[in-house]
């Protein structure tokens, strides 16, 4: 059995930019729905002792798509969450160094994570990730995730209405740009970095970031 990771700052903690009345509903609602959905699924499919990850590969690899999607969304959100701190300083470094190879900069990245999520149709996720040594932007529709993927997450934003419509109706692009700028946890992209250029262990549900 999987459990709901409790938030890893306080409701209030994003705010303005997400309001603790979004963090709320978002955690408490929405990703238990998904943990819990996820859980009475695993067990019919005999899978209640596997870990998220190896839940998400068997569901791909049966053709399970209710569990996979549940699933998906149980370790983005999870992933989601610490993506985001009200202390998530700048893009620096060996991140800056490839944001510079790969969009010329961090203006340049920022605008492409921006232009990606706002052009992004229904439902979906946003991610910065590093595949074959340089970063990439690449969105996935509904409940599809990188957790198993070649593709190494390093951030990503959630792109669901329930993201974001309490705060920022149907402004999404407004809602990516503050994001971007006041929450998006600079620290956890470098671990994230690190991890995908072997020099630590990468983040895994259940284990703090
Ligand atoms: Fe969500």
């Amino acid at each position: 059995m999987i459990k709901l990771p409790p938030l890893p700052y306080a409701y209030e903690a994003l705010e303005p930019t997400v309001s603790a009345t979004t963090m709320r509903t978002h955690h408490d609602k929405h990703h238990a729905k998904y943990v819990d959905v996820t859980n009475q699924l695993a067990v019919e499919k005999g899978l209640a002792g596997a870990s998220l990850e190896e839940i998400i590969a068997q569901a791909e690899a049966q053709g399970e798509r209710k569990l996979l999607n549940n699933a998906g969304q149980a370790w983005n959100h999870a992933f989601f969450w610490t993506c985001m701190s009200p202390q998530g300083g700048q893009p620096a470094g060996e991140l800056a160094r490839l944001a510079q190879e790969a969009f010329g900069g961090l203006d340049g990245l920022r605008a492409r994570f921006v232009q990606v999520g706002a052009d992004h149709f229904a439902s979906g996720w946003v991610w910065l990730v590093v595949e074959d040594g340089r970063l990439a932007v690449v969105d996935t529709h509904d409940g599809e995730t990188l957790a198993h993927k070649p593709q190494a997450p390093l951030l990503v934003c959630d792109l669901w209405e329930h993201a974001y419509y309490l705060d920022y109706k149907q402004d999404r692009k407004g809602f990516l740009e503050r994001w971007f700028d006041n929450v998006a946890n600079w620290s956890f992209v470098e671990a994230q970095l690190a991890a995908a250029q072997g020099r630590q262990a990468p983040w895994r549900f259940g284990l703090a970031a």
